[in-house]
């Protein structure tokens, strides 16, 4: 199932590289306010559902301003993260991030893209995307990239916002979602590409169709958890060994 949200901002697709080009300086701080800090420990569920060795060899996919490379490396001291995603712009914030930290020597940040990933077959030990599936055109083919350069039996984590569940607590998510995410994206960015977050929320697949679509690709589906009143959804595969 692709995104069917039409190209505005002179005919590129809202959600490629180059939308995220345009909001790069900002994208940290809107994140933090946006999410409201839960970002964090989503981020820290993530990287432990790997369950990572030490020394582990790491894909971050659309990587963004690297702030899950920067946790994998700190949760696994040995570990060699590679960052890739479209945007130079967001790879220009994420570089001084890793030079701040000191990792340039585990951390390093490509340009590339989900739907053609420039690595040979079963490089890495693990494999992490966060709210970065949903941007992807072709989810299919980026899930079988995924696979191919995953080495047998290593994992998959993919963290992704969703449509909040019902109840109280959900529908108070859902206004957050619907109304103030747009309204201080809009307000903070001074543009209108955080409206393009919550169609994307709304226009992606339940999590059991997801997971569906995981299965399809060639991923064992170990585990779909929903987060924060299903704001968001973790989850886990395993590339068959
Ligand atoms: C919402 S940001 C997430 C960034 C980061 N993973 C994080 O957790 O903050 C989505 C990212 O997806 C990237 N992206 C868009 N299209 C992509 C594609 N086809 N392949 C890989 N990444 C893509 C964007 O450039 C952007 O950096």
């Amino acid at each position: 199932m692709t995104l069917e949200i039409t190209p505005e901002q002179g005919g590129q697709r809202l959600g490629s590289g180059a939308m995220f080009d345009r909001i790069a300086d900002r994208y940290d701080l809107l994140n933090r306010i946006i999410s409201l800090g839960i970002d964090g420990s989503w981020r820290r569920k993530t990287v432990r559902a790997l369950g990572l060795g030490d020394d582990a060899h790491v894909l971050d996919v659309a990587t963004g301003t690297a702030d899950l490379a920067l946790e994998i490396a700190g949760h696994a001291p040995s570990a060699h993260i590679v960052g890739l995603d479209p945007s130079e712009g967001m790879l220009a914030v994420g570089r001084k991030k890793v030079d701040r930290a000191g990792l340039t020597d585990r951390v390093s940040l490509v340009v590339g893209d989900a739907m053609s990933l420039p690595f040979e077959d079963a490089t890495f030990d693990a494999i992490t995307i966060a709210f970065g599936i949903r941007n992807v055109p072709d989810r299919p083919k980026g899930l079988e990239e995924m696979l191919r350069v995953t080495k047998p039996g290593g994992t998959l984590a993919i963290l992704e916002l969703s449509e909040p569940e019902g109840g109280v607590m959900g529908s108070l998510a859902k206004m957050h979602v619907h109304t103030i995410v747009p309204f201080v994206g809009g307000l903070l960015s001074g543009s209108q590409e955080y409206r393009y977050l919550q169609r994307s929320i709304a226009a992606f697949p339940p999590a059991d169709q997801f997971g569906q679509i995981m299965h399809k690709a060639g991923w064992e589906v170990e585990r779909i958890e929903p987060l924060t009143f299903g704001v968001a959804h973790l989850y886990v595969g395993r590339k068959p060994a």
